[in-house]
């Protein structure tokens, strides 16, 4: 057996185990599914004269994660970011193209950005929490945006969104303590739980453990699997094995283009594209 040969057996075996029993319910048509919670056509964006992506279409459903791989520089942050509009916050970035969120186009003038960034939330690279406590860190969306009536309610919300994100047993008896004070891997939860705290629709992370140990890793990952489901979600990751433990679609993407979109398991195991086979065989990138 080649080297080839064996990494893409261990990478198909992975994507197998994860997908299990979910493997069943996963279409096998990802554009134009039945009923997208992000529908995106066509879109094309620039940074100044560079074009950085490429007439991409996706659809993204509610019972999936999605996994968008391929190299550095390939334009996965770029179209990540048009799924709740960070790239306006880029003075020379230009969006072109149709997005739509439960059919709702998020760039239409009517669209409430703040409001948008809300429904889509988002996690960063590297865990950035607010220098708050723990409590208000989680608590900040939920106050801007009135979610709570009172205290009762935003303690509440706090404490389940801490659950939701894997944290509470952690920091419940220290919800004073500075979010910045906490470990790396438990900073990256409390900024889920922030995310979390304003009840999304979509979660979107990119790279969410790149800054992180092994253990906190696994713990993010194993937090992916309990919160599929209840929210779509998106990751990027340069990192094949957790593309294959954690998705059960995958993107990949290559200079600016989607290059093949499809159940992980066949990405992994029966590519269509000789690019995409490629790059899951560590050919390049
Ligand atoms: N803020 C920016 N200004 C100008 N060019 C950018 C900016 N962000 C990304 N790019 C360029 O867009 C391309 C895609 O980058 P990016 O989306 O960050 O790729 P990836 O996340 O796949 O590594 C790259 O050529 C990168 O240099
Ligand atoms: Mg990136």
């Amino acid at each position: 057996m080649t080297d080839d040969n064996r990494r893409n057996e261990q990478l198909a075996r992975i994507a197998r185990n994860n997908m299990g029993e979910a493997a069943a319910d996963v279409p096998s048509e990802p554009i134009g599914l039945a009923d997208p919670k992000i529908s995106a056509r066509g879109v094309n964006v620039f940074y100044g004269a560079k074009q950085a992506i490429k007439d991409v279409s996706i659809d993204v459903g509610m019972d999936n994660v999605v996994a968008f791989i391929g190299p550095s520089g390939c334009g996965k942050s770029t179209f990540l970011r048009t799924l709740n509009r960070m790239n306006d916050t880029i003075p020379i970035a230009r969006v072109e193209g149709d997005i739509r969120l439960d059919g709702e186009d998020i760039y239409s003038p009517k669209m409430d950005v703040v409001q948008l960034r809300a429904r889509v939330g988002m996690v960063f690279q590297k865990p950035n929490p607010f220098p708050k406590s723990i409590y208000d860190n989680v608590a900040y969306g939920p106050r801007i945006h009135g979610l709570a009536s009172g205290k009762a309610e935003l303690d509440e919300i706090v404490e389940r969104s801490l659950q939701r994100a894997g944290l509470w047993n952690e920091v419940s008896d220290r919800l004073s303590d500075s979010g910045t004070a906490l470990s790396g891997g438990q900073q990256q939860r409390l900024c889920i739980a922030r995310a979390i705290a304003v009840d999304p629709e979509v979660i979107l992370m990119d790279e969410p453990c790149s800054a992180l140990d092994p253990i906190a890793t696994a713990k993010i990952e194993e937090l992916i699997h309990a919160l599929r489901g209840q929210y779509a979600i998106v990751i990027v990751t340069h990192n094949m094995q957790q593309a294959a433990r954690v998705s059960q679609r995958t993107a990949f993407f290559h200079l600016g283009t989607l290059v093949e979109y499809g159940k992980t398991s066949e990405i992994f195991t029966n590519p269509r594209e000789e690019k995409t086979k490629d790059y899951i065989t560590g050919r390049y990138g």
